[in-house]
């Protein structure tokens, strides 16, 4: 029996979708499982593909059977389950091997992993994986951080697996380490952000002028022929139209409004604080999703709260359109800082345009957004603000009254929109070369004597607070 080019270890949705597609792609995989009677049903739902299966019963058996320098994938919960296998593979393996982690870590965790194995000559790879079952199937895009050595090996079976936008394999060698983990969990607060700024406008459209679920579905169906498109906007849109089979009421207002999380929002918020940066609209997105969880202080409150006056009309489609596009303009370039703050930090050189274009399919946020995004990192970016780039500019300029009037809109008629809204501050913020956080200094001196710098001479002052 010729050995296996790459292993996977567990055959969870994900596990078995990526097996699935290397086999697909020619590659010969062997397959193993923590239960090992997954096997089976595996090995039927492979088909034809069968014949470029190897699967194995144990995981000593699985590791022999690779070819040398190893790659395996594992598809596991990324928490304690992983550091479990990292014991148990690493006496079976040898110099030059690599195992990725395909899960969604914490890179803190990547990080440390890495330099664990690294001891023994042995490599690991941090691999974010975005597109869902779909997409590892049939073509994810994957943010690789690891060595070199791992990235020549992984290189030929990524790039067949991946998806590809007209032709250019949606995948890279991000940096090392934690670089591909951070640049996934960065990509999951702006698919937050997204989600969340789209559901504002679903809000808006039902709460204010009383439209039914399918006919704002049509609007979102609408809207993702145009600049909008996105993978986001089309499913929302397809959501939205779906019916309950069972009530026959749209199946979207059958859901219960509380929202989960599995924590990838909350550690870019956590990982943009530390960073000394602000994320506000992926902040208010993480919050949003946290509020959403307290339905039963909700139901209480609505009726202890005093409402809004429903004063001003909501803007047309066209305003909401163009506020939602100012808001993901907004929201992905918080992401991207985010992004070169962390690369700052930890020495990767992350390289934005190409992290633009490899999420440009595959991934959840893909959108034609992304590839104008590319093209404005590659040109010239006064202050390196991708805001400040001339296209994105145009676009800004274009946008951002719309958005200001939806905002006024939302606010008068008492419906949060906290991703549009912290967007809108966040801009203003930014464009203001006068601000007020001299009075802070100032209450900063006043209280604590933590000194302030002057406009016109340098050096520590005090204030004459205490006469
Ligand atoms: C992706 C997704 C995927 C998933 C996360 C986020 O890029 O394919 O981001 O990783 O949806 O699990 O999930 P939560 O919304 O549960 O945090």
């Amino acid at each position: 029996m010729t050995k296996s080019q790459i292993g996977v270890y567990g055959l969870g949705t994900m596990g078995s979708a990526l097996a699935l597609n290397m086999a697909q792609n020619g590659f010969q995989v062997a397959v193993t499982n923590r239960s090992p009677n997954w096997m089976t049903p595996f090995i039927k739902e492979a088909g034809e593909l069968a014949d470029q299966i190897q699967p194995f019963d144990n995981l000593e058996d699985f590791v022999k059977n690779l070819k040398t320098p190893r790659v395996i994938l594992f598809m596991i919960p990324s928490e304690k389950p992983m550091d479990m296998m990292i014991d148990l593979v690493t006496p079976m393996l040898q110099a030059g091997d690599t195992i990725i982690d395909g899960g969604n870590a914490n890179f803190h965790d990547t990080r440390r992993r890495s330099a664990k194995m690294a001891k023994n000559d042995l490599h690991f790879v941090g691999m974010g994986v975005s597109g869902g079952e779909s997409g590892a199937r049939n073509g994810p895009s994957i943010m690789v951080g690891g060595t070199d050595h791992s990235w020549t090996q992984l290189k030929p079976v990524l790039q067949a697996i991946s998806a590809k936008f007209k032709g250019d394999a949606c995948v890279d060698h991000i940096g090392p380490d934690g670089a591909g983990h951070f640049v996934k969990t960065v990509h999951n607060g702006i698919e937050y952000a997204d989600m969340q700024a789209i559901a504002e406008i679903y809000a808006l459209l039902r709460d204010v002028d009383s439209w039914p679920a399918g006919k704002i579905g049509k609007l979102f169906s609408d809207w993702n022929d145009g600049p909008l498109q996105s993978y986001l906007v089309e499913i929302s849109g397809q959501v939205l139209q779906a019916v309950d089979p069972e009530t026959g009421k749209p199946m979207v207002d059958m859901i219960l409004d509380k929202a989960g999380q599995k924590g990838t929002g909350r550690w870019t918020i956590i990982e943009a604080l530390k960073l000394g940066q602000s994320a506000n609209a992926i902040e208010a997105a993480v919050g949003a999703r946290g509020w959403s969880s307290e339905k039963q202080t909700r139901e209480v409150a609505q009726d202890m709260l005093k409402p809004a006056s429903f004063e001003t009309d909501l803007p047309g489609a066209d305003d909401l359109e163009s506020a939602l596009m100012a808001a993901r303009i907004l929201g992905h370039a918080q992401g991207f800082r985010l992004l070169q703050a962390a690369s700052d930090e930890y020495d990767w050189n992350l390289n934005m345009p190409r992290i633009a274009e490899i999420w440009r399919a595959g991934c959840i946020i893909r959108s034609s957004l992304l590839d104008d995004l590319a093209d404005a990192f590659r040109s010239d970016l006064p202050q390196n603000e991708l805001i400040l780039a001339p296209a994105i500019r145009t676009r800004l300029d274009a946008s951002i009254g719309a958005l200001r009037r939806v905002v006024m809109a939302a606010v008068s008629n008492g419906i949060a929109v906290p991703v549009l809204s912290a967007s809108l501050a966040w801009f203003d913020s930014i464009r203001t070369a006068r601000g007020s956080t001299n009075l802070i200094q100032a209450q900063r001196d006043f209280f604590g004597e933590h000194g302030f710098r002057r406009i016109d001479k340098s050096g520590d002052h005090h204030g004459p607070w205490n006469g």
